[in-house]
Formats: structure tokens, C-alpha cells, sequence
């Protein structure tokens, strides 16, 4: 039997993770976990995502067995992966955070876009990227200067409008014109996607800001969780099984993660 890790998210979002995890692992199966019991979880307390990542990250373990989990989220991320790291000791725990170190890297004027919940730990974040800028960068080849601007964007109904509308995302253009129009006389360079769920809105925020760089930690995620793993210089053939499942069993609902996967896979 192959080894196994698990992917996690709120809902489909994680989708775009897999994606890169499938690109470059090899010798592992991969299941996709949606909560779709507790989604969206981009407005929860920093204590209900901590219970919320226990249940669900212990159900994963007892079914699954996984060598690794990833939280391919970043609201859970942010609030619960060092609580989850130090509950469940025997497993390997990767996460995504706003790709803002990338940005910073470029320099320029950034928006950063995410749920509330994440948005809350921008203070904890910032510090942490700058202290790894200066540790990795020294500084030089960091492009960011004082006078660039972050400006931090909390959504609490994006993540769902993604959800729902899946097959015709340009739906929501006029939800993102009314919401991000504003910033577009702010000369913005680089834009953050930091939900897995908005890179499904690449194209649209594209055509919304234009010239704009978009930053996501998905490949980043990707590339950790396969430095981590034990079988990953085992030279495999790319034959692994994913399966695709969620909290509350809905098999209308698994069978669309699958659908939405072979949709963006090759994209
Ligand atoms: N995809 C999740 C994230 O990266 C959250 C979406 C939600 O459930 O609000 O933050």
C-alpha cells in the first residue's frame, strides 16, 4: 500500500494545492478533504478553527493514516497549525499563508486578499515575513521599500461566491468591481491571493487590476511538503489514486471536487 497524505481545506479551494502537490509528488495517494461541515471558516474565532482542526484532522488520522497532512487553507493555517503540530506529534504538518514575502521580494505597492480570520493575524504575519526577509535576504535583493503600501482586503462572502458559482466565475465580477474598484487609483503592483479559494479568480482580478503581478503560496506548499517527505527520492511512477471526500459525505458534493480537480488540473 502507498503512503498517504492528506489534503484539507474548508471546501474547494485546496483543489489548486493538489494541483501543485500532484505536479511534483510522486510515490504517495493523495486524499482531498473538504469540511464542508464547517465551511466557510473565514469568519471563525481563532479557538473555534483550533476545535474545528482537531475534529477534522483526527477523524483524517484514524481513517487514513496519513504521513503528512497539509492545510491547504490559509485560515486554518494561521490560526491552528501550531496547536495542531503539537497535538498530533507522529504526523508531518505543511501549511499555506499569504505569499506576502514573495510580494515584498518584488516591492511595489500590494493587496492582500483574504477571510477576516486571517486577516486578524496580519500583525503575527508581517513580523514573521520581515524576520525571515532579513534572515534569508539580508535585505539586499528585497525590493520593498518603506513607502510601499500594504493594503490588507478582508472578504468573508468571497470564498462562497467561489464556491457557488464554480462553472461561471464571472459571476462575481461585479461583486469584486464593487469591492476592489477603489483601489485601482492606488497603483497597485502585486496582488495576494491569500485564500486557496481566489486563485480560482485569477483571470477576472487580472482583467479587474490589469498590470498586476498575483502571488499565491501553492507552488511554495507543494515544493515544502515534498522536502519533507520520506519516500520522495523513491523514484515512482506517477500512478497515485486521489480521492476526493468531504465531512458531512454528500456524494454530490465529492463528486464535484472531483469534477472541479480534472477541470483546473491541466490549466
Ligand atoms: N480556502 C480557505 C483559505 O485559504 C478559506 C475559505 C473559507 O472557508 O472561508 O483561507
Amino acid at each position: 500500500m502507498k503512503k498517504r497524505i492528506v489534503v484539507i481545506d474548508s471546501g474547494i479551494g485546496g483543489l489548486f494545492v493538489l494541483r501543485e502537490m500532484d505536479k511534483i509528488i510522486l510515490g504517495y495517494d493523495f486524499v482531498y478533504m473538504a469540511d464542508n461541515i464547517h465551511a466557510p471558516y473565514g469568519n471563525k474565532s481563532k479557538a473555534l478553527l483550533k476545535k474545528i482542526g482537531e475534529e477534522v484532522v483526527c477523524g483524517a488520522i484514524k481513517k487514513y493514516s496519513p504521513e503528512m497532512i497539509v492545510i491547504a487553507c490559509n485560515t486554518l493555517t494561521v490560526n491552528a497549525i501550531n496547536f495542531l503540530r503539537n497535538k498530533f506529534k507522529d504526523v508531518v504538518f505543511v501549511g499555506v499563508e499569504p505569499a506576502i514575502k514573495q510580494a515584498k521580494i518584488y516591492g511595489g505597492n500590494t493587496i492582500v486578499l483574504s477571510t477576516p480570520s486571517t486577516q486578524k493575524n496580519f500583525k503575527f504575519l508581517e513580523k514573521k515575513i520581515n524576520k525571515q526577509l532579513q534572515k534569508e535576504y539580508h535585505e539586499e535583493g528585497v525590493k520593498y521599500k518603506s513607502e510601499d503600501k500594504i493594503f490588507w482586503i478582508a472578504d468573508a462572502l468571497l470564498a462562497n461566491k467561489i464556491e457557488e458559482n464554480f462553472e461561471n466565475l464571472d459571476v462575481v465580477v461585479p461583486y469584486l468591481e464593487s469591492n476592489l474598484l477603489s483601489y485601482k487609483d492606488c497603483n497597485i503592483d502585486n496582488l495576494v491571493l491569500g485564500c486557496t479559494h481566489y486563485l480560482a479568480l485569477k483571470k477576472q482580478l487580472k482583467n479587474l487590476f490589469g498590470d498586476v503581478s498575483i502571488f499565491d503560496g501553492s507552488l511554495a506548499v507543494a515544493k515544502r511538503a515534498k522536502s519533507l517527505l520520506k519516500a520522495n527520492k523513491e523514484n515512482k511512477k506517477n500512478n497515485k489514486q486521489i480521492k476526493f471526500i468531504c465531512t458531512n459525505r454528500d456524494r454530490e458534493y465529492e463528486n464535484k471536487l472531483k469534477k472541479y480537480y480534472n477541470l483546473i488540473k491541466n490549466n
